[in-house]
């Protein structure tokens, strides 16, 4: 299964989801991550969020950023996005007839109650976007295990 992580400025949140999944998912998945924006690209995550992922043994040292292309559509399976308006953003790039599913990372860890991370670079808080994103991830995870 190819997963694409989407956030805003792919510095913060979908790197560090692209770390947690890969480390939690082993073989299962091939991740990657992108940005609906394109102003970091070629840039390692933000060094909070290095730092944050690193205190929970995740390491976004070798990533850099990308932006999202409309070939991503027929490159992964599933696109997930950070919150609603990376969504529409991401579907504002579907190709005519792609029919890749385009989701809400939360809507896999309902127990959370929210469906949303919010957005360390603006809020600091590195420690909250961990807890939601590894909620979302083991609710993935456990979603595709068949
Ligand atoms: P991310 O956070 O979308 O989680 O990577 C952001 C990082 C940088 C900016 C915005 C959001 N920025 O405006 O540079």
């Amino acid at each position: 299964m190819r997963v694409l992580c989407v956030c805003l400025g792919n510095i913060c949140r979908s790197p560090t989801a692209e770390a947690v999944l890969r480390s939690m998912g082993g073989d299962r998945i091939d991740v990657d991550s992108a940005g609906t924006a394109g102003w970091h690209r070629g840039k390692p995550p933000y060094d909070p969020a290095i730092a944050a992922a690193k205190t929970r043994g995740y390491d976004l040292s070798g990533l850099r950023a990308r932006q999202i292309t409309a070939e991503d559509f027929d490159a992964f399976d599933l696109i997930i996005g950070m919150d609603a308006q990376n969504v529409a953003d991401i579907e504002l790039l579907r190709p005519d007839g792609s029919d890749t599913p385009v989701k809400l990372f939360l809507g896999y860890a309902p127990e959370v109650g929210r469906t949303e991370i919010p957005d360390p670079y603006y809020t600091g808080d590195f420690d909250e976007a961990l807890d939601l994103i590894e909620a979302a991830a083991r609710g993935l995870l456990n979603a595709i295990r068949d």
